[in-house]
């Protein structure tokens, strides 16, 4: 990408569901793009991405888009002194988790997740007080202090196999009560017994959706295919196709050729793909993170430059050392 022009080419087919862009847009954002790209080599910094954040900072500045579990990894992998991380704090804390030596910054001051805001640490060292013999789980949307707390980590591309393959019978999973749900409705598919207690929390994103959507949406697309992300409700879940990760949801709708796809989970996954595969037609309704959506270029600029103290992502010893062992029992499992 080369220029203004170029990318407008690129952002021009955006979805409205979310920003649309202009050629105008594009003039004013093209030297704040050429800046990050200048600063990224001055400072050997790296930008990682979730799919959820806006077009103009996913499909141009970021060197890495992927979900929670592809850019935990990518954190651990870089070679970079510094790690910008364009998402939520929780993925940001997870990346310094991973490099306690490298400056992580957080772009936007609105950097929130109300499923990682729904539990403290306090509350799961009381919880674990109730359940003394539960093995803890915990969903990585939740703070580096409640990682500290808990055994292991899961994420939504490997929650169902990792808490399969756990040896205990007992597990607290939190925050998440739905994709707690979940699990306990795919532990019975696949004839897993164990007792699953879950917390309260829910992502207010993906709570949204309801059944009649989908079967408004089938009656009407009978040959659609629907995904959903496992924070939707169990009774979503239930009646979807497909069930999984961003970056598998991702990977399944270019992998398939169906007349139209319904994607239940943040806007900014079907705008990714509309950008990337012009070929497929995205149907129904998606709905916003506003943490995500946040996060902006020219913060960017600033994290790269003159870092405000909320871009600064700083964990203390204790909580780094008990958090980085329950995310790399993940990792290593
Ligand atoms: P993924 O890891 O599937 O990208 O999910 C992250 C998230 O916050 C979904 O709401
Ligand atoms: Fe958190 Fe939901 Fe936003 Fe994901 S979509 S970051 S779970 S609030």
């Amino acid at each position: 990408m080369n220029s203004a022009n170029d990318l407008y080419q690129t952002l021009k087919n955006t979805p409205t569901s979310t920003r649309h862009y202009t050629l105008d847009d594009c003039l004013k954002l093209w030297p704040t793009i050429q800046k990050i790209q200048a600063l990224k080599q001055e400072k050997n910094a790296i930008i990682l991405a979730h799919s959820y954040v806006h077009a103009d900072i996913v499909s141009t500045v970021a060197d890495y888009v992927g979900d929670s579990l592809e850019l935990s990894r990518m954190a651990q992998a870089t070679q970079a002194d510094t790690i910008v991380f364009s998402a939520v704090r929780f993925m940001a804390e997870t990346a310094k988790l991973l490099n306690p030596q490298k400056t992580v910054l957080i772009p936007s001051p609105i950097n929130g997740c109300s499923l990682a805001d729904s539990i403290t640490a306090d509350e799961v060292a009381q919880l674990r007080r109730e359940y003394p013999t539960s093995a803890f789980v915990c969903y990585i949307n939740t703070s580096a202090a409640v990682k500290a707390q808990c055994d292991i980590c899961v994420t939504s591309s490997n929650v169902y196999d990792i808490v399969a393959a756990l040896p205990n019978d007992d597990i607290f999973f939190l925050p998440d009560q739905l994709m707690g749900k979940n699990i306990q409705a795919v532990m019975a598919e696949r004839g897993v017994e164990k007792t699953i207690r879950t917390s309260t929390g829910t992502c207010y994103v993906h709570e949204e959706y309801t059944p009649d959507m989908i079967d408004y949406v089938r009656d009407k697309h009978p040959e659609v295919m629907i995904l959903a992300h496992p924070e939707c409700h169990p009774e979503i879940t239930q009646k979807c196709d497909f069930v999984g990760s961003t970056s598998q949801m991702l990977a399944r709708v270019k992998g398939t050729q169906a007349p139209q796809y319904f994607l239940l989970t943040e806007c900014g996954l079907a705008n990714r793909l509309s950008l990337e595969r012009p070929d497929k037609q995205f149907i129904g309704t998606c709905t916003l993170c506003r943490y995500m959506k946040s996060n902006t270029l020219d913060q960017i600029v600033t994290a790269l430059t003159n870092p405000k103290p909320y871009q600064q992502v700083t964990i203390d010893p204790e909580t780094q050392a008990k958090a980085t062992a329950c995310i790399q029992r993940m990792l290593d499992a």
